[in-house]
């Protein structure tokens, strides 16, 4: 079925310097895509977009771009155009991390986090859209967490981010459609990655403090102890997901045993579904 599709030709990554951002880069040149790591860190993206070229033996840049620039965004979109006059697959996939309890999260912090993670991912979407309009089957897809799936405690911010990008993924979705453009979910569990690393680096001077103290991951566990077992490396989960995407897959779920809390959640909203309806199960009606 899908050996009929034109092959797409190039990928864009943001966040692309590092971890799964990089991975998906690898991924897509070793199919023979062309790429560009588009990163805040420009430098990295420069030299992990040169990696790519003397492994795979295909065209890549990196360039610096900070996703909370709108400016900075669209001057990427028109470089992408300049250098391969097109864009078949775009991931937005920056994202930073902030622990805290809800009641101690400041405004500043719901800011800069939600302009990153959020905005930024719009800002992507928007920039790139007149390529992918352009491209035979767009793709679009975007980095959430398996967070929103399997939430923890201490992740507020960041949750309630990822839930954002479902959000506007999924009015993408339905605003694309005509264009023929697939809009994609993926849902990330636990990698062995730098994310805390360059979220501190990332962190506007204004807001430095630590991206979690030792109780926030103490509690992050106690709420949710599945979410930190077994981490596999950014290039495993990649690699486990890059035709999913390639292919324009709703949801896609890197790795991890999430048919549990996924199975409960759906139960319950099936549950509030019916009972809107006057349909409303017993109590305890166990799943078929
Ligand atoms: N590591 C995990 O366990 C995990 C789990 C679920 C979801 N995720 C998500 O996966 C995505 C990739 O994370 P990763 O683990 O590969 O982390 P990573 O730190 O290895 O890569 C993130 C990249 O984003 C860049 N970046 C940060 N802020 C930016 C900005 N404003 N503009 C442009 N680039 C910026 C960083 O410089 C870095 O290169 C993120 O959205 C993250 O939230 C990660």
């Amino acid at each position: 079925m899908e050996s009929e599709r034109p092959a797409a030709q190039v990928a864009v990554v943001t966040g692309g310097a590092s971890g799964f951002g990089r991975a998906l880069g690898g991924r897509c040149a070793a199919r023979g895509l062309r790429v560009a790591l588009l990163d805040r860190d420009g430098e990295r993206a420069e030299s992990e977009a040169a990696a790519i070229t003397a492994e795979h033996g295909v065209e890549a840049f990196g360039l610096g771009v900070d996703v909370a620039s709108g400016e900075a965004v669209r001057a990427a979109a028109g470089a992408v155009a300049d250098r391969f006059g097109r864009a078949d697959v775009v991931v937005s996939n920056v994202g930073v991390q902030l622990f805290g309890a809800v009641e101690r999260l400041t405004d500043d912090e719901w800011r800069w986090v939600l302009d990153v993670n959020v905005l930024g991912a719009a800002r992507t979407a928007q920039a790139f859209l007149p390529l992918l309009r352009a491209a035979p089957h767009g793709r679009l897809a975007f980095t959430t967490s398996s967070s929103v799936l399997s939430p923890a405690a201490r992740l507020g911010a960041y949750q309630a981010s990822k839930f954002a990008v479902w959000g506007l993924a999924e009015t993408l979705r339905l605003e694309l459609a005509p264009d023929g453009i697939a809009v994609s979910v993926v849902f990330p569990s636990g990698m062995a990655s730098r994310h805390l690393e360059t979220s501190a680096e990332a962190q506007p001077d204004h807001l430095r403090r630590a991206i979690g103290e030792q109780d926030d991951f103490v509690a992050m566990v106690a709420s949710n102890p599945e979410m930190v077992q077994n981490p596999v490396s950014p290039d495993e989960a990649a690699g486990n997901v890059i035709e999913a995407l390639l292919a324009g897959e709703r949801y896609i779920v890197t790795h991890g045993d999430l048919v549990d809390p996924v199975r409960a959640r759906g139960i319950d909203l099936d549950r509030a579904a019916a009972a809107a309806l006057g349909q409303r199960p017993a109590p305890d009606a166990a799943p078929a």
